[in-house]
């Protein structure tokens, strides 16, 4: 399920709590920033998080053919579910599939406060 993004009161965007995505799980949002609606996702290691926009580099499609399901079955790396692509969780580059060599487009995320905040929009 998507979630939609509250707005903080400055640059930064307040997207929701660390606790709100499991640890080792992954999560979508649907995020209004100052440069439009984007769909982004995250990846939660611990208290690290790893934001990418939702949008495969082969053929631009989202990844999850299953909402916030952006994770293989041993949650090891990313993987688009429409022809397999997969990507490193750390920094988002492709090591197999149709678009390999090419990353996934980073999301500037930070986390303050016990929030995951999006900045750099
Ligand atoms: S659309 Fe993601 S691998 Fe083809």
């Amino acid at each position: 399920m998507e979630t939609d993004l509250r707005s903080g009161r400055d640059k930064s965007l307040t997207i929701c709590r660390l606790d709100d995505i499991p640890d080792g799980g992954s999560r979508g949002f649907t995020v209004e920033t100052p440069r439009g609606v984007r769909d982004i996702f995250i990846v939660r290691r611990g208290d690290n998080v790893f934001a990418y926009e939702n949008s495969c580099p082969h053929v631009g499609t989202p990844l999850d053919w299953v909402p916030d399901q952006f994770l293989s079955e041993d949650r090891s790396h990313i993987v688009c579910a429409t022809h397999g692509a997969k990507f490193a969780i750390e920094d988002g580059m492709c090591f197999s599939g149709p678009c390999h060599g090419v990353p996934l487009p980073p999301i500037a995320v930070e986390i303050a406060g016990g929030m995951i905040v999006l900045s750099g929009t």
